[in-house]
């Protein structure tokens, strides 16, 4: 599955920081179950790369991938506890690299038109803009999409129920990424029916 196929699964991918990996069944079940099948796991937390190999068993039809990867040792660990695509908060080549030989999509975030064209110099044409919110929002993304045309984004960084509808209108973006489906009180406590209802509301949103 290439990034574009990942991107396009749900309209929203949850930014998912998990410290403890015996939520990470419950919380991968739960938010596939309100129909958010990708599932971005931050290596923010020692029980990261765990967390990722507990969802893949606990829950089949979600689409696991690592966030927040930074060297090419986070590319290849990612890789190996199985992600299927990788999202860094920036564009490096030795990331990109790496993610290459291994054969991980990702999705790099870029900030400014000259990191997206960078981008598009290696073939890439889906990319995180990030974040989202403090770069401009969708008024900045709305003004890359003509002169940047043919380059699709996710937005992240800032993006919630309120302001999602705002991006997701917009001709370039193909979903957002935010946290707010899996809230730290939900998570803490273990209120799984609780994320599944926000995690189908996102799954439910569309431009009109
Ligand atoms: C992050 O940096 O954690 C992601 O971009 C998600 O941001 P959010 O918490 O504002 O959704």
């Amino acid at each position: 599955m290439d990034i574009l196929a990942v991107c396009r699964l749900a309209p929203v991918i949850p930014v998912l920081v998990v410290e403890d990996v015996s939520v990470a069944a419950p919380l991968a079940k739960a938010l596939a179950a309100g129909g958010l099948k990708a599932l971005e796991v931050t290596l923010r937390t020692p029980a990261a790369l765990d967390v990722i190999r507990a969802m893949i068993d606990a829950a089949p039809d979600a689409v696991v991938g690592a966030g927040t990867l930074r060297t090419p040792q986070d590319v290849k660990n990612a890789h190996a506890a199985g992600a299927r695509f990788g999202v860094s908060p920036g564009l490096s080549a030795k990331l990109l690299d790496t993610a290459d030989e291994v054969g991980l999509p990702m999705l790099p975030g870029v900030a400014t038109p000259s990191e997206a064209m960078a981008a598009a110099e290696r073939g890439l044409s889906v990319l995180k803009f990030f974040p989202a919110e403090a770069n401009g929002g969708a008024p900045a993304l709305k003004a890359w999409a003509s002169p940047l045309k043919g380059l699709l984004f996710c937005p992240t960084g800032g993006v919630s129920k309120a302001n999602a509808l705002d991006y997701l209108s917009l001709p370039n973006v193909v979903c957002v990424g935010g946290s707010w489906v899996a809230p730290g009180d939900k998570l803490a406590a273990g209120d799984w029916d609780g994320i599944t209802a926000l995690a189908a509301e996102a799954a439910q949103l569309k431009a009109a």
